[in-house]
Parts: structure tokens; sequence; C-alpha cells
């Protein structure tokens, strides 16, 4: 074992090369292909966004309009998957569903990807974006006993999304821009970050040559951990019940700080930014803009507001630099947006997709082995078996 080098968590190991995504936790810097985060969000929409994540450079007009279309040809999901969402009890999970749909994609897609033919790698790539759309909200209407419907093809990404969720049987669903812009903000800002859990989760299941699909939906699992993604809905659940106890925050923050006490501060930390996470700077403004907006007064950002001033003042997160993250924002802001508690991890999948598609992509292509790592044994050394009279 003496080579082995032990990195819990893997806290200073890099697992790959990668020409994706630039991030500096010190200085608070994300780019996407060279790309500042902060430009992208304010000039750029989500799948051209997607298309620079996954393809390299920034779309040309022709060239969007192409992805877009070819998403479109593969938005209709095969009908026996209906079957399979009847199947589960309607107060299930929307993460568990949407992990367990997206690798039931693979029976109706049962092709193995030709990774260096590049068509057939672009297909899969289009196939993905178009059902995983779809199968996402099927997730939520499901919960709510909505009939699942279908994608409109005369009308863009982000809005399907909308209608998708939302549209009822009596009439069309009536978009509001400020809600459209801020849900295709918030896809963007949370399109790809490096090596976190989730992505080197599909990493590593793509690298024993696992398909696509079956490699995204270890992602989803991945992300639905409250210490990964889930923590946007771990935030909006602490708030509430911060809310219910008398509205406290002091409280709260105490109790993160017991070290006795497992409870963490949801929607604090970050595994790499100690300075400050720069997609929480965005979409906190994006925040106060949208409620400004709909004017939506919400007692829950009161106690959001309270929460953030306090612990940011309070040596305990002081000295562990421990800020507000991108999860703390993002529950604050799909609430607002009208968007149901338990789906807003599914929302964080939706925009991480491009991500995960990619980096998918380039460990393929990079020819990456499989993920492997060793271990330092601590268990009993040799023992005789025991009989089990013995025992
Ligand atoms: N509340 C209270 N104490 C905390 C928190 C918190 N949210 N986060 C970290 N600490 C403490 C931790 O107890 C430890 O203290 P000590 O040194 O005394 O033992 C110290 O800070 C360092 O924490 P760590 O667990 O070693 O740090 P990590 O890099 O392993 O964990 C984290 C990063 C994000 C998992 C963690 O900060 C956390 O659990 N935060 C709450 C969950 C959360 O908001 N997650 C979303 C992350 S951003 C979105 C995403 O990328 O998924």
């Amino acid at each position: 074992t003496g080579a082995i080098t032990l990195d819990p968590g893997y806290k200073n190991s890099g697992s790959c090369k990668s020409a994706i995504t630039f991030l500096d936790g010190e200085e608070g810097i994300l780019r996407y292909r060279g790309y500042a985060i902060e430009e992208l969000a304010n000039n750029a929409h989500f799948l051209e966004v997607s298309y620079l994540i996954i393809f390299g450079e920034l779309p040309t007009e022709k060239q969007l309009e192409k992805f877009e279309n070819d998403i479109r040809k593969h938005t209709l999901v095969n009908e026996e998957m209906k079957g399979i969402i009847d199947g589960f009890p309607k107060h299930a999970h929307p993460m568990g569903v949407l992990s367990s749909l997206t690798c039931a994609l693979t029976a109706f897609n049962p092709t193995v990807v030709n990774v260096e033919n590049e068509n057939q790698m672009y297909e899969a790539i289009c196939k993905i974006m178009g059902k995983f759309l779809v199968i996402a909200t099927w997730t939520y209407r499901k919960t709510i006993g909505y009939p699942l419907n279908y994608y409109d093809n005369t009308k863009p990404y982000v809005e399907n999304f909308l209608r998708l969720m939302f549209e009822l049987p009596t009439g069309p669903y009536k978009v509001n821009q400020t809600v459209l812009n801020a849900i295709d903000k918030l896809f963007i800002l949370h399109a790809d970050h490096e090596q976190n859990c989730s992505t080197s989760t599909v990493r590593m299941v793509g690298s024993s040559h696992a398909g696509l699909f079956a490699s995204i939906s270890s992602g989803v699992s991945a992300l639905w951990g409250p210490l990964h993604g889930g923590a946007n809905q771990a935030v909006l659940e602490m708030l509430e019940e911060i809310q219910k106890d008398g509205g406290d925050a002091d409280k709260f923050i105490e109790k993160a700080k017991d070290r006795n006490d497992p409870f963490r501060l949801m929607g604090f930390g970050h595994r790499v930014y100690k300075n400050f996470d720069p997609r929480a700077r965005i979409i906190k403004k994006a925040a106060d803009d949208v409620l400004a907006e709909l004017g939506v007064d919400d007692p829950i950002l009161n106690i959001a507001k309270q929460l953030e001033e306090k612990a940011l003042k309070d040596e305990y997160f002081v000295s562990r630099n421990l800020y507000p993250n991108v999860d703390f924002y993002s529950g604050i802001i799909y609430r607002a947006l009208g968007i149901p508690t338990e789906m807003f991890t599914v929302m964080f999948a939706i925009g991480r997709l491009p991500g995960w598609v990619a980096q998918w992509k380039e460990m393929r292509e990079n020819k990456e082995p499989i993920g492997r790592p060793r271990q330092i044994y601590i268990g009993e050394p040799l023992r005789k078996f025991k009989t089990m009279n013995e025992r």
C-alpha cells in the first residue's frame, strides 16, 4: 500500500484533464469553454450555452437552429414509458422517478453508440437533450395527477419546459417573460461545474463504457443528495422549519455550529469556492429583480436574509470560509417562480444535463481508462475459517 495516496472525498486529486469548465475557487471565477459565466448568463440562451459546453464553440445562428431542430426530432417519448410512470406511487420523489426513467430509456434505445462515429454521438446527444426534458416534467405531472403532455415543436426549448410542467388540458399556458428569462438564466448557471459529485459519477460510470443514458441516470442519483443538488430543496425546507419554529435564525445558526449536532446550514459552504460562489452572486441579483418584478412578498425571504446576514458575520462561518452557495438562492427564486419544492433538484438536473453530456463525450473521446480507485486496507489480517460451531 506504500504507493497509494489516500485522499478521501478527492479533495486534492485531479481525476482527468478537461477543456470544458475553468473554476478558480479562491478568486470565485467560473468559465465555460473560456467564456465568463457572468457574460453567458446575461447574453446567451440555455441551448446556446449547451451547444458551447458540449461542442466547444458558441454556435452560429445556423448551427443553433439545426441543434434545436435536431433535439425536437427526439422529444417524443416512447408511450410504454408512461406505463412505467404509472407504476410509481404518486408521492414518489421526482428525482428517484427521473433517475429510473432516464435509465429506462435504454430499453427503448438499445443500440450502443459507437463513440467514434460522430453522427451516432450527435444523435445520442440530441436524443437525451430532447427526451430528458420531457420525462423530467412528467415526474412532476405524475405527483399532481395531471395528464402527461407533449413537447410543442413550434416553441423553444425552455418555453417548452414551462408548458410541459404547467399547461392544463383546459387551455394554453400563458408564458410570463420574466419567469422564462429567469429560468433560462438558472439553467445556464447550473450547466456545468467541472468534476463535482454527479459529473464525476457520470464520468466514472461511463468509463466502464456503459451507455450515455445509463451514465446520466447515475448522475441524477448522485445529484439528488442534500450535500449536492438536493441542497436547494433542503434550503427551502430549512427556511420553512425556521419559520414554523418562530423565525429565530440565531437558534439554527447555533445548532449548525454545534459540533455534536450533525445539522448543517443548508446552502452554505462549498468544496471549491472559498471566498464566494460566482453563481450565487448572479442568482442573488436575479432573485432580487424577479421578486421585485413579480411583486412577491414572502416572509421566508426575510428569514433567508437574516440567516445570511448573521452567518456572514459569525466567526464559525467566517473562519471556515462558509458562504452562501448557488443553492441558497436558487430555492428562493424557484419558489417565487412557482416551481414546487420537490422539483427544485429536477431543475438543477435539467440545467446540468449539457454538462454531464459534454463530460461523458470528452471522457470517451479522450479514451480515458476505466475509473478504478485504490484503497488502504484496514481490516483483519488473514484469519483461519471458523466453523459454525466455533463462532
Ligand atoms: N453548516 C455548518 N458547518 C459547515 C457547513 C454548513 N453548511 N459546511 C461545512 N461546515 C463545516 C464542517 O463541519 C467543517 O467543520 P470542522 O472543520 O470544524 O470539522 C468545515 O466546515 C469544513 O467542512 P467539510 O465538510 O470538510 O467541507 P466539504 O468541502 O467536505 O463540504 C459541502 C462541502 C458543500 C458538502 C458542505 O459545505 C455542506 O455540507 N454544505 C451544506 C450543503 C450544501 O449547501 N450543498 C450544496 C453545495 S453547492 C451546489 C452543488 O455543487 O451541489
